[in-house]
Formats: C-alpha cells, sequence, structure tokens
C-alpha cells in the first residue's frame, strides 16, 4: 500500500524486461522498491519513503550515497569526458593506490565488472599453469561468465569436467575432493569472505593450508575479494597475512561506479603485456574507464585507517546486539559477519534471493525503514552511526520469525 508507483513500475517493466527486472539480485517477491535517490545513508523510493540502506549497492558504497569527495571527483572528469579510446592518468593512479594498499599486486588490470576480473583472473591462470581445472568452494559466488556458473542451465556441459568444488574450511576434504587431480588444478579461487554464499569468513589457517596446496601442487591461489576488500585497506590477505597469487577487486574500488580489477604476481599479469607476442588480449570498451577510476580514487583517498577501525566497531555493535536477542529467545534465527558485513539468518531469509515467496522478513524492514538485501544480507557504510545501527539492531530482532528452519 506504500509503494503503488513502484508496483506499477514493476509491471510496467515486465513489458520490457523478463520479470520486471535486469539484475537477479535485486528483485525481491512481490516486486522491489524502486528508488530514486540517495545522500549518506538515506535512499528515496519512486512513493517517498525513506530507508536506511545496509545494503549500499552490494556492499560497494561504502562511502553511503553522493559522498561529496566523489560526487566532485565525477563531475571533474564528466567535464573532462566520460571516456576515450586512450589510457588516462587517473587509471595509473587508482592502480598506484591499489598497488600499495595490496603488495601482492605488482601489477594489475581493470575491467567494467567483477564477473570480467574473475573470468581474467582464471584465464591467466590457466594460460600461466598450461591446466584446465579450477577448483572453487561450495556456495562461492564469483560472478556470472562460464566457469564461474559451471553446472547451472545455457553453459556448456563440457566445462563442468573443467571445475571441481571443494569444501568450506575443511583442508581433509579438500585433499579427497583434489585426489589425484592435485596437478591438473589452474587455480583455487576462494572468497576469504563469502558473500552471496551467506557471509562467512574463511579461517585464518584455512588460507594457510590453500597457500600451502597451492605451492605444492602448482596451482595458483587466486583471493576473490571484491566484497572482502572493504574489512581493511589492504583486504582480508593483510588481515590474515597470507599472499595469494591474483586477487580480484571489484565493488568499492569504483566508488559506486563500475569498475573492477584483476591483479597480483608480475609473472602471471606479463601475459597480458601488449609489448609481448603472443600474450593474453584483455579487450574492453570502459576498462579503467575514467569516471569510475576517479570515483573509485576519491572512495579510497577517504578511507582512512580511522575509517575502518570505526566500520568494525559499528559492525560488531550490530552483531553483539541482534546475537544477544536473537540468544534471549527467537528460535534457530542467527547474525553472522564480519568488520563492515553482515548476514542475518532469520525467518523467510534463505542463501538464495527470495524467488515466488516474500519474505516477510525483508518486507517488515522495509516497512522499519531499512534497505537490505532480499537475502538478509547488508553492509554498513561510513555515514551510519551508533545510533542507526542500534535501530536497525532492534528492527532485526522485531521482524526476525522465530521457530522456522534456518539453512545450516
Ligand atoms: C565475490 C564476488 N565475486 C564476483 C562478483 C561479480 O561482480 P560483478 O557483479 O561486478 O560482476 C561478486 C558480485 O557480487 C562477488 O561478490
Amino acid at each position: 500500500m506504500r509503494t503503488p508507483r513502484s508496483r506499477a513500475l514493476f509491471e510496467r517493466a515486465t513489458r520490457s524486461l523478463p520479470g520486471g527486472s535486469t539484475r537477479t539480485t535485486v528483485y525481491g517477491a512481490p516486486y522491489p522498491p524502486y528508488l530514486v535517490e540517495g545522500d549518506g545513508l538515506r535512499v528515496r523510493d519512486a512513493d517517498g519513503n525513506e530507508y536506511r540502506d545496509f545494503l549500499g549497492n552490494y556492499t560497494a558504497l561504502i562511502l553511503g550515497h553522493a559522498h561529496p569527495a566523489v560526487v566532485a571527483a565525477v563531475t571533474a572528469q564528466v567535464r573532462r569526458g566520460s571516456a576515450f579510446g586512450a589510457p588516462t592518468e587517473v587509471e595509473v593512479e587508482l592502480a598506484e593506490e591499489l598497488c600499495r594498499r595490496m603488495p601482492s599486486l605488482e601489477r594489475l588490470r581493470f575491467t567494467a565488472s567483477g564477473t570480467e576480473a574473475t573470468m581474467f583472473a582464471l584465464r591467466a591462470a590457466r594460460a600461466f599453469t598450461g591446466r584446465d581445472l579450477v577448483a572453487r568452494f561450495e556456495r562461492a559466488y564469483h560472478g556470472t561468465h562460464d566457469v564461474a556458473m559451471a553446472g547451472t542451465p545455457g553453459v556448456p556441459l563440457a566445462l563442468r569436467g573443467s571445475v571441481v568444488e571443494l569444501p568450506w574450511g575443511d583442508p581433509e576434504g579438500v585433499a579427497r575432493a583434489l585426489a589425484g587431480r592435485e596437478r591438473d588444478v589452474a587455480a583455487i579461487i576462494i572468497e576469504p569472505v563469502q558473500g552471496a554464499g551467506g557471509i562467512r569468513a574463511a579461517e585464518p589457517a584455512f588460507l594457510a593450508y590453500l597457500r600451502e596446496l597451492a605451492d605444492r601442487s602448482g596451482a595458483l591461489l587466486i583471493f576473490d575479494e571484491i566484497i572482502s576488500f572493504r574489512v581493511g585497506p589492504g583486504g582480508v590477505q593483510e588481515r590474515v597475512g597470507v599472499r595469494p597469487d591474483l586477487t580480484t577487486l571489484g565493488k568499492i574500488i569504483g566508488g559506486g561506479y563500475p569498475l573492477a580489477a584483476f591483479g597480483g604476481r608480475a609473472a602471471v599479469m606479463e601475459q597480458f603485456d601488449a609489448r609481448r607476442g603472443g600474450g593474453l588480449s584483455h579487450g574492453g570498451t570502459y576498462n579503467g574507464a575514467p569516471v569510475a577510476a576517479a570515483a573509485g580514487l576519491a572512495t579510497l583517498g577517504e578511507l582512512t585507517p580511522p575509517r575502518y577501525v570505526e566500520l568494525d566497531r559499528r559492525g560488531a555493535r550490530l552483531r553483539e546486539a541482534v546475537a544477544r536477542g536473537f540468544s534471549a529467545g527467537s528460535g534457530g534465527s542467527r547474525i553472522e559477519g564480519v568488520a563492515s558485513l553482515f548476514q542475518v539468518w532469520a525467518g523467510g531469509s534463505a542463501v538464495a534471493p527470495a524467488g515466488r515467496e516474500p519474505s516477510e522478513f525483508w518486507l517488515g524492514l522495509l516497512l522499519d525503514g531499512f534497505y537490505l538485501a532480499p537475502r538478509g544480507m547488508g553492509a554498513l557504510a561510513t555515514p551510519a552511526t551508533d545510533r542507526d545501527v542500534d535501530e536497525l539492531a532492534a528492527a532485526i530482532l522485531r521482524r526476525a520469525r522465530v521457530g522456522e528452519t534456518i539453512p545450516a
């Protein structure tokens, strides 16, 4: 009743977009609110309802909406030109800043999306090792290219044999899954904090085990830090002290604009060096696009060490408040997460985004003026205050339904 314009927009959208949507993850039954503007933590929908945004375009908007530094950088760049068929200085500056923050990035390349970043990282690993097999984890999400989606409709069946799925956090299970095939593995790719699979952080010891395994077997270790880069200035790899061969980045490095990257060991990345014959081709009309690079650079410029400490503290504050409430009697509901990332497992929320069934939890939070992913995932942005976090915790506890089956 509060969203007639969103409903009308959705019905109109179904006539030009399948299911009324152009992005699987932003659909929530019966229809999502259409957002028209955002400022800091606040977003407004087409009917004028206001929400506090604890999703931030699926963790990309770590400074919130329309941060003045980002708007200024983007506006200045747009005036100079949106993109050229030529490299620009701003892409070099962003590359240097990323290499400075993450020493494992000896060289990197920009892409327009995280999907392309993991696709090229895996391709680079296969070309470098001369092997085909990719090892990835159960519940992993690395985007939508064929290898990342092997085993789903429309992806060649043959690709199934090029991907092996590993159990999470279980060295013995990993060894069993790879038995006899260790030397066929081109890359072991892992999200150090799983995102779409429900926010869960890998144990540092498990990441160290994967490092050893990769060294022993000659595979490359790839950290997909597209979401987890936001946990600290140098991502999870800095926090746990494990150095991958390649890393993929996205989300916050574009400051809210489409930009992602893959990079790592110079020897691997030099396959893309156009000055060498026979290397890997990596075109892309919007690779390192200057508007997005300017936004990313401005965003990283705001992300000083104390900012991360504050995000960590507020994330912990939220999780502790919700966990306290859940332990006081909300059935099997629980909250997980790390740093500024969280995932609520409540009645009606599931690993897969809500399909036909509306999630009462998600809709209840919308009614309370909180915007999260339909599947119960969220992320804090720097404009969120202690009060915002406390009020979100109270709403989560109020809206989580008791006694439903919670996925393991
Ligand atoms: C860990 C991870 N890898 C890859 C991707 C794909 O990135 P994009 O949506 O920019 O293609 C995502 C997106 O959510 C992600 O979370």
